[in-house]
């Protein structure tokens, strides 16, 4: 049995192996092939990950949108402090929760319409499932279909997974929606919408739809959110808004759904940063009057509930990652720095055309769709998966870390597009290193870059 004082000291392959004997044998792999393994390091704060070496690594990951705020925020920590130092209360489940109530009335009290509601919950997907169980409830019996679309990512748990779109995650498994229920249209496209909502009038209960698609990066026009609302309102269709991974100031507002007018959804679903990347919490937020349809009787009261739903610790982090960013002056600094941050990929698409096909995104969401070479390199035998895009990216991707120290990621779902989420609190040298490192790698040939990864990891 190892002591928790032990854990700083083991060394790289000593926790290699454990990863792999006793979490995830091919994932540890994978980690292994994109470099990202040995990867020793010590503490994290703000943007970087220290290593024993004395380096330390950009991480631009934010870990898929958990760290707006940085590694380890001092305000955050000074939360967590506060909690523990006032013995806080962290477990009621018999009584008024004071954490939670307060951290319910904050989110009201910023967010626009009638989305007045929270019920708490641990991870995205729950979050997610409340909404679809919640819509169930407050529709009419009769309505038995729901809407996702096409590249969708909205959790992975059984509940939730006939609405994940993306990539599939469902094979071999019993998924609790029936996923005949379950209709699909495309991203952005009102008149597929329309013509589903007639198809199925008076029968679909709900759509869930991410404002700003997470997996491939996919931004909406402007108008198609509002449109959407306005659609559902008149079809009596509740409409679902997942900001796990787009919200909380992430890409220009404090929600992406704010950065149009008119696009209140009837149910808004959030986690991630929620947690001020400290603690794991998810929120779904509704109106009182969608909530009393659903579950407004008294017996009725628990019917949707979770042990560990609003832990005290996790609401007063909660709370603090709203009051930071809801601050004037810091939306000025990540506003400055996403035109800086823009502009800079911009420029390299110009400087490199054949190389960058696109900048995606929005806010510090922002993605390079990349343009591998076609021919001359598939007959190379991939290291992982037999898709030719994701070795490429995977050598874009170990390149970064290993020479650059930089830390990015992609989806299986668009394995061209390099993901780049810089913690909102980054910085404008960090984001120029970023551009120059990007630069470097650019100007180094696809070919030679591949070969390398491939030599890196077979041989
Ligand atoms: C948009 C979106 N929805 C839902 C989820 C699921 O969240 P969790 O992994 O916490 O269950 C994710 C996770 O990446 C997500 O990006």
């Amino acid at each position: 049995m190892f002591k928790l004082e032990e854990v700083s000291d083991l060394s790289c392959s000593e926790t290699d192996k454990l990863y792999r004997d006793f979490v995830n044998t091919p994932l540890a792999a994978i980690f292994k092939i994109l470099g990202l393994t040995p990867f020793d390091y010590t503490h994290a704060s703000g943007s970087f990950i220290y290593l024993k070496n004395g380096k330390k690594i950009l991480d631009y990951s934010s870990s898929c949108g958990v760290l707006n705020l940085g590694h380890n925020h001092i305000e955050i920590k000074a939360a967590e402090q506060y909690c523990l130092d006032n013995d806080l209360v962290d477990m009621l489940k018999f009584g008024n929760h004071k954490l939670q109530a307060v951290l319910a009335h904050n989110l009201a009290e910023l967010l626009p319409g009638e989305l007045n509601t929270s019920f708490f919950s641990v991870s995205g997907a729950e979050a997610n499932e409340a909404a679809l169980k919640l819509a169930a409830r407050a529709q009419s019996k009769e309505k038995k279909y729901y809407i996702r679309t096409v590249g969708s990512f909205h959790g992975k748990t059984h509940g939730i997974l006939p609405f994940t779109e993306s990539e599939n995650f469902s094979t071999g498994f019993h998924v609790g929606i029936d996923p005949s229920s379950v209709l699909t249209v495309p991203f952005n496209d009102l008149p597929a919408l329309m013509k589903v909502t007639e198809q199925y009038k008076d029968q679909i209960i709900a759509i869930i739809v991410e404002p700003i698609q997470g997996q491939d990066i996919s931004t909406p026009t402007t108008g198609y959110l509002n449109q959407l609302v306005k659609l559902c309102k008149e079809q009596k269709i509740l409409s679902i808004f997942d900001e796990i991974k787009v919200g909380l100031f992430r890409c220009g507002s404090l929600f992406s759904f704010m950065n149009e007018d008119n696009a209140t959804p009837d149910i808004l679903t959030v986690s991630k940063s929620l947690g001020g990347g400290r603690r794991a919490i998810s929120a779904m937020i509704t109106s009182s009057k969608i909530y009393k349809k659903a579950y407004g009787k008294k017996m009725d009261s628990t019917l949707h509930s979770s042990t560990f739903s609003g832990v005290g610790s996790s609401c007063a982090v909660a709370i603090k990652t709203l009051e930071i960013l809801d601050r004037k002056d810091f939306q000025d600094q990540v506003k400055e720095n996403e035109l800086y941050f823009l502009e800079g990929l911009n420029k390299l698409k110009a400087k490199y055309p054949d190389k960058i096909i696109e900048v995606r995104g929005q806010g510090m969401y922002l993605g390079l769709k990349l343009r591998f070479p076609s021919s001359g390199m598939k007959k190379i035998n991939l290291p992982f998966s037999g898709k030719f895009e994701i070795a490429c990216m995977g050598s874009v991707i170990r390149e970064l870390f290993k020479t650059y120290g930089i830390l990015t990621f992609f989806t299986g779902a668009a394995p061209d597009v390099l993901h780049i989420m810089p913690p909102l609190t980054t910085n404008k040298v960090e984001l120029d290193y970023f551009i120059e490192s990007m630069d470097q790698l650019l100007g180094d040939n696809f070919y030679k870059l591949f070969k390398r990864f491939v030599e890196g990891t077979l041989f």
